[in-house]
Formats: C-alpha cells, sequence, structure tokens
C-alpha cells in the first residue's frame, strides 16, 4: 500500500464559503500564498457559483488567476455548481473541476435547485466537455453518510452515484461527509464495500469535523487504502446549505496523523503553522485544528528538511 498521502486543500473555498467576514480578493491571495508555502498537493482555489448565492466566492477567477502566475494549473482545481460553471472556470484558466451531487433530492434542491436527475444530467455534459478540452474532474457524492434534511443514506445510492459519475469519465469520485455524522466504522464498511468495484485511487474523501471524529475517519479510510483527503487550513469550513455543517477535518490535523503514522504528505510543518495563524487572523473565526496548539508549541521537533519529524 502505497505510504504517500495527498492532501487537496479547501480552505479557500469550503472554509470561506460560510464565513460571516467576506475575505477580499487580496485577502485570499494572501492566504494562497500561504497555503502553497505549505506543500498541500492541491489548493482548491473557489467556486465558480452564482454571487447571489455564495457572495463569499465571487471574485474566484481573480484568486485562481493569482495562484496560476505562481504554480502549474495541476495544482489548482475549483468547484463548479453546472455548465455555467465549468465554462467560467476554463476560461479563468482552470484545468481541474469538482462537480458536487448530493445522494439525496432535498440536498441537491437546496444546494443547487436541481433534482439528482438534472445535476447527474448537467454532470454527465460536463464530464464529456471536460474529457474533449483534457480538463480534469473530481466528481462529489456530499451527504455520503447522513443529510440534514432525509436522515440517514443508503450506501448503495452512494455507490450506485459514484460508480456512475466515474463511467461517465470523472477521474475520482469524492465522498463527501458534508455535516460531519460519519463514524470510523460506517466509513470502513463503506469503503470496503466500494473498493470491490473501484480502485481506490479512484476514490477521495471530504470529512467534516462536527463530531470530532474527521481525524478517525481519514484513518478509518486509510485502513482501507484511500489515499486523496480534503482538508482546510485551521479547520474552517460549511456548507451554507446544509444546516449542521461545520469545518472541515483540519489540514494540520491530517498531517500530523499520517507523519506519526509514517505516512508522506509533503507537508512543510513550519509554513502550515504560519497558514493557520494567517487564517485566524483574517478570519476572526478559525480556531485551528486540535494538532495546532501542539504544533506550535513543538516547532523544535521538526527539521529543516521538508515536512520530517525529529
Ligand atoms: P439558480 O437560481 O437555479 O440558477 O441557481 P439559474 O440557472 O436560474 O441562474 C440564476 C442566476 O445565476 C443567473 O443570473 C445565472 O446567470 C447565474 P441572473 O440572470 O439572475 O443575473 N448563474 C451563475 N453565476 C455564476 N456562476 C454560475 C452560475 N450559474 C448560474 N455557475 C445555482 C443555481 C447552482 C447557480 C445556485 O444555486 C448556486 O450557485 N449555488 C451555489 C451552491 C454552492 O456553492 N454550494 C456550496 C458548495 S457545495 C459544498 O459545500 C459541499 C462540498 O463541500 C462537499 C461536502 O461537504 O459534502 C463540496
Ligand atoms: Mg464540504
Amino acid at each position: 500500500m502505497s505510504s504517500r498521502v495527498f492532501l487537496n486543500e479547501v480552505g479557500l473555498r469550503d472554509g470561506l464559503q460560510a464565513q460571516p467576514k467576506h475575505l477580499t480578493v487580496a485577502e485570499r491571495c494572501q492566504l494562497m500564498d500561504s497555503l502553497l508555502a505549505c506543500g498541500v498537493s492541491t489548493i482548491e482555489a473557489g467556486s465558480f457559483v452564482s454571487p447571489k448565492a455564495v457572495p463569499q466566492m465571487a471574485g474566484t477567477d481573480e484568486v485562481l488567476g493569482y495562484g496560476l502566475e505562481k504554480a502549474s494549473a495541476s495544482r489548482f482545481n475549483v468547484l463548479v455548481p453546472n455548465r455555467k460553471g465549468y465554462e467560467l472556470a476554463v476560461a479563468a484558466g482552470a484545468r481541474e473541476v469538482n462537480l458536487v451531487v448530493s445522494a439525496t433530492d432535498t440536498m441537491n434542491q437546496k444546494n443547487i435547485n436541481m433534482s439528482t436527475a438534472q445535476i447527474m444530467a448537467v454532470c454527465e455534459g460536463v464530464i464529456e466537455s471536460a474529457k474533449q478540452e483534457g480538463v480534469r474532474v473530481n466528481a462529489y457524492v456530499a451527504v455520503a453518510f447522513e443529510c440534514p434534511f432525509e436522515g440517514r443514506v443508503d450506501s448503495g445510492q452512494v455507490i450506485s452515484l459514484s460508480q456512475r459519475l466515474l463511467a461517465y469519465g470523472a477521474d475520482r469520485a469524492v465522498i463527501a461527509d458534508t455535516i460531519g455524522a460519519a463514524s470510523p466504522f460506517q466509513v470502513s464498511r463503506l469503503f470496503r464495500e466500494m473498493c470491490r468495484g473501484i480502485q481506490p485511487d479512484r476514490l477521495a474523501c471530504h470529512f467534516h469535523d462536527t463530531r470530532a471524529m474527521g481525524v478517525a475517519n481519514v484513518y478509518a479510510a486509510i485502513e482501507q487504502g484511500i489515499r486523496h483527503f480534503d482538508s482546510s487550513i485551521g479547520g474552517l469550513g460549511g456548507c451554507p446549505f446544509a444546516p449542521g455543517a461545520s469545518g472541515n477535518v483540519a489540514t494540520e490535523d491530517i498531517a500530523l496523523l499520517c507523519h506519526q503514522e509514517g505516512l508522506d504528505t509533503g507537508i512543510n510543518f513550519a509554513a502550515m503553522v504560519e497558514a493557520v495563524e494567517l487564517v485566524k487572523q483574517l478570519t476572526g473565526t478559525a480556531k485551528g485544528g486540535r494538532a495546532y496548539y501542539w504544533l506550535s508549541t513543538h516547532m523544535e521537533r521538526f527539521t529543516e528538511k521538508k515536512g520530517e519529524v525529529a
């Protein structure tokens, strides 16, 4: 089993999309610089959604453009809810997009004003265009464990949606616990079942840490062979359309878990602690993940060498 773990940093999108304080484009670019220095594999730069629905994400084209001046397009992805979002994203230089299908009809209606059948049809068309244009696609299956409106979600529905999205041509299916309701045994069960028909490399996880099980859930998925995880600096996050969604599992918590388990994330710990400090200062609400305090008081344990624990 590979010892490399890939972190996709979602702080600039999931982290900021529900914040009461709307960060300026300049502040988001400052955060982008700090995240690039951390050595995360990829960064979700924002979302191309209606600014009426999510004003916090207005100006994502400028934030992405700023990132593209600093690093190659393969380091970035952006969320797109529909074809219009896809077209705006590609025009702004995106080469990797994130589509979102919720596992329940009610969540799809609340999030993007479409039924599950409608958004699946949109995804099929967008993925077809993306394949022709050489754009990578991550297909999210949201509320994969529990929906804030319809309750428990059947794993059969999650597996079936993931298989269909991969069959349309998505590069990876991202299993998302939108409101942080999953527990490690449920995560193990779901991925054991999924990995019978899908290569683990084509799956990723996006956990919210609402009930303090984010890190345990990441560990359960690692045990099932999953190596791609979303994480958010300082533990920021939440979906404006999913009541009860709190922060994503913190980048610093997954990074420390991986290093203690001998798994390489490529993270520079000193730069990561600086990024947590910046996101706390910029938002005024981020607290930092549970590993933040220990990390910030034990930096002497980290050598100069990138990401190495002494
Ligand atoms: P709608 O009102 O049904 O859309 O909203 P519409 O097609 O009727 O268009 C309405 C207006 O929006 C029009 O403008 C369109 O041009 C514009 P107007 O004529 O009124 O001036 N529009 C757009 N503008 C910019 N970008 C676009 C776009 N599309 C239409 N892409 C819509 C439907 C999807 C647009 C809206 O509901 C929306 O933007 N929703 C945002 C949803 C969102 O951002 N949710 C949070 C992200 S998902 C998430 O957090 C979960 C995740 O983290 C995983 C997890 O935790 O589970 C990924
Ligand atoms: Mg989320």
